[in-house]
């Protein structure tokens, strides 16, 4: 832990550590923290209680998360400050209509964005989802496009398919396009954003965005300026310094980039777990123990700065297996209603069992 840190908790903290009850500013730091985030999670379920814990706790800036399906994680179904997106991964999911609407009426109200049709250019064995762009776009103008004026309901912000980061995936949004005109030859296929996915070095990430960008914003489309959301990414097949020196490049510049409203990192998984053969190991968040790995510390840190810097909000270190004082005793829970900022919170749990001790 830094001096500085351990100087400024003892001032702040330990000495009106009673009056700390009745100063509730972490929360509204917290909430504003989360809202302002555009973190994101790509999620699977994950069986380990102690890493949702990290994930989803206060602290983190991780804003939303998806499961690939219309199904939110039970564990963090009543987190409010987190939005759940819903995935419609294929035309299956949309088949039954009333079905369909009842699944989404049933999701928390801070739920307001919705996925469409997973990789629909891929295969089902990479993930995908293999839909011919004529039935999707059918599929498309008939159950999801009215949700968007909220037909018998609430209304939802709803994506565009998100193809595969390639130029077969190029083509199949224009092909999906062209459908589109086709059924409707007023409108298209209306959206409000669009989901991206990008497997590659960070300079590839501002090529495919600058590519779509253009397709999105051609002189014919829509006037609306469409926000972009980075569903999926990481950089497979490398190193874990490689996919480090990736993500510290990334997130600055789609924090900077106006047009782009959330991202997720793949994956959310422990090393030697579920990260699957492609990508290899070295884009888990978590390593084999469920301590987290440097670039989970990095993702779970509030600045979008790089790791050894003293302002990126590095209260998540590498190996801990949650934010430090955060394993429930008494005094770190008491002291930590008071603090200021989020790194001192953490900090008091360490405080308290030192006086303790002492
Ligand atoms: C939904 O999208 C519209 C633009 O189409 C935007 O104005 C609105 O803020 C979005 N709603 C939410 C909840 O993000
Ligand atoms: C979509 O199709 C319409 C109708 O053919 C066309 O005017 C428009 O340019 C297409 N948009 C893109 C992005 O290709």
């Amino acid at each position: 832990m830094r001096p500085l840190y351990y100087y400024q908790t003892y001032m702040v903290c330990i000495f009106p550590l009673l009056l700390c009850n009745l100063l509730p500013l972490v929360d509204a730091d917290n909430k504003e923290n989360k809202a302002q985030s555009k973190r994101g999670l790509a999620y699977q379920n994950d069986a380990h209680k102690a890493d949702n814990k990290l994930l989803f706790s206060p602290e983190s800036p991780v804003a939303w998360y998806y499961t690939w399906s219309l199904w939110p994680t039970p564990e963090v179904h009543d987190t409010r400050a987190v939005e759940f997106l819903p995935l419609v991964h294929s035309t299956d999911d949309v088949a039954d209509g009333d079905d369909f609407r009842q699944r989404l009426d049933g999701l928390p109200d801070s739920s307001t964005h919705l996925l469409t049709f997973n990789e629909p250019d891929g295969d089902m064995g990479s993930g995908g989802s293999a839909i011919e762009p004529e039935d999707a776009a059918r599929a498309y103008l008939d159950r999801l496009a009215p949700l968007r004026a909220g037909a018998g309901g609430r209304s939802w912000n709803v994506s565009h398919p998100s193809v595969t980061g390639s130029p077969r995936g190029l083509d199949w949004l224009r092909r999906f396009n062209a459908s589109c005109w086709d059924l409707d030859r007023d409108r298209g296929c209306p959206a409000d954003f669009v989901a991206v996915h990008w497997y590659g070095e960070y300079e590839g990430l501002v090529g495919w965005l600058d590519t779509l960008h253009d397709f999105y914003n051609s002189p014919s489309s829509e006037k609306q300026q469409l926000k972009f959301w980075i569903t999926e990414m990481a950089l497979p097949q490398q190193g874990d310094e490689a996919a480090l020196r990736m993500m510290n490049q990334k997130l600055p510049y789609l924090d900077g980039l106006d047009y782009v409203g959330g991202y997720a990192w793949f994956g959310v998984f422990r090393k030697g777990e579920e990260a699957n053969a492609w990508t290899g190991d070295a884009v888990s968040l978590f390593d084999d123990e469920g301590g987290l790995t440097e670039l989970g510390s990095l993702y779970l840190s509030s600045g979008s700065g790089s790791q050894d810097g003293n302002n990126g909000g590095g209260e998540f270190e590498p190996g801990t297996k949650g934010p430090p004082g955060n394993d429930g005793d008494e005094e770190g829970a008491a002291a930590s209603s008071c603090l200021v900022s989020r790194w001192t919170v953490g900090l008091a749990g360490v405080m308290a069992v030192g006086l303790v001790a002492w």
